[in-house]
């Protein structure tokens, strides 16, 4: 975050724009100074603001702790779930100097790739009720409740939709419904608002078929439609075939405004990485990337949220990896978390 914080500053000081920000704490650190993973006060602020910019949240210290009052139950979600945010959008580029860096056959990913994944954020499994542990006949027994209703589909098959017109045409939509009922209802909505765009190419694959051909082939995809836990899934598997989980920024997003710009929340697609915490060598890029994001999305700043990405992309070619991305290729220099910002900012 400090090094996102860092790119906004800059963004500002090139194009005279102020952005004003308060600092709030969630997640964790929240747990820790005030007992509660989504204090009042921080809830009160983000309403009061235009987009939050988040980080990440969640790790071990915190994980012995009644489900509700975790991070991500206490926090993370309740958030989305406060602010509407349904559209997940997670663009996972796999920039064609870091290719190396992906897990995958060469000749699978050479040139890079982009695909935007629309996961859904606010229904099925997540948050859908009943949702209990509880000792049924004599055994432990868990119920999640997957369910959708007509109107959650539509709306998020409009934002992917939209999404592929400006981009490729292509949209292929996950289900699973050759088994469940949410994935039968799934594809027939889909459908349905499929012929309001006559100029996207439409397929459907069921998730674990899709998960095999986007490794098998993920230049052949444009735009992916899912719901919350297959979009989670599929979301994590591509950021990595694209190279690395720090790489893979997101917007989550609710209804547009009539100026055309969205609330939004704007963060790294994968979570903490617990491992590496406060040693100075986590990628940025993510929550950097998240900052054009947010400017792209919330701010209506197309010019801005670009040159953040052109600035990513030159400080990618000048070398520069932290650990996640480094596989020791010639021109290439290992660097920190806070170098990797500066040339961010320089390069910008
Ligand atoms: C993500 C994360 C979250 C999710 C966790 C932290 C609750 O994995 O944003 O993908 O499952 O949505
Ligand atoms: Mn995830």
């Amino acid at each position: 975050m400090a090094e996102a914080l860092k790119v906004l500053d800059r963004v500002s000081s090139k194009s005279g724009l102020q952005f004003e920000y308060s600092h709030e704490l969630v997640g964790g650190a929240a747990i820790d100074a005030k007992g509660k993973a989504l204090p009042e006060d921080t809830l009160r602020a983000c309403e009061g603001s235009d987009a939050i910019l988040f980080g990440s949240v969640g790790g071990p210290k915190w994980e012995k702790l009644p489900p509700n009052e975790q991070p991500e139950r206490g926090a993370l979600l309740p958030l989305r779930k406060h602010f509407g945010l349904f559209a997940n959008l997670r663009p996972a580029v796999c920039h064609p100097a870091l290719t190396h860096a992906s897990p995958v056959r060469a000749d699978i990913v050479e040139g890079g790739f982009d695909v935007l994944c629309v996961r859904e954020l606010t229904g099925g499994l997540y948050f859908g009720q009943p949702k209990f542990r509880k000792e049924i006949d004599g055994e432990m027994t868990a119920v999640d409740t997957m369910i959708y209703k007509e109107s959650e589909i539509e709306r998020i098959a409009h934002v992917a939709f939209k999404a592929a017109q400006l981009r490729g045409k292509n949209l292929t939509s996950i289900d699973k419904a050759n088994v469940l009922e949410n994935g039968l209802l799934w594809r027939a909505t889909v459908e349905k608002v499929a012929k309001g765009y006559p100029d996207v190419k439409l397929s459907h694959l069921y998730v674990d078929n899709a998960a095999m051909q986007l490794i098998k082939n993920p230049k052949g995809f444009d735009v992916v439609l899912a719901e919350n836990l297959f979009g989670d899934i599929l979301s994590d598997e591509m950021a990595m075939i694209a190279g690395s989980l720090g790489m893979l920024a997101s917007a989550s997003l609710g209804k547009q405004r009539d100026d055309g710009s969205y609330f939004g929340l704007f963060e790294p697609s994968g979570g903490t990485a617990p491992d590496i915490a406060g040693k100075g060598i986590a990628n940025p890029i993510a929550q950097i990337l998240s900052v054009a994001l947010m400017l792209r999305f919330s701010f209506g700043l197309e010019e801005e949220a670009a040159g953040i990405e052109a600035a990513v992309k030159k400080a990618i070619d000048s070398g520069s990896r932290t650990g996640d991305i480094f596989t020791g290729a010639s021109g290439t220099r290992r660097v920190t978390t806070a170098e990797m910002g500066a040339g961010i900012v320089e390069a910008l």
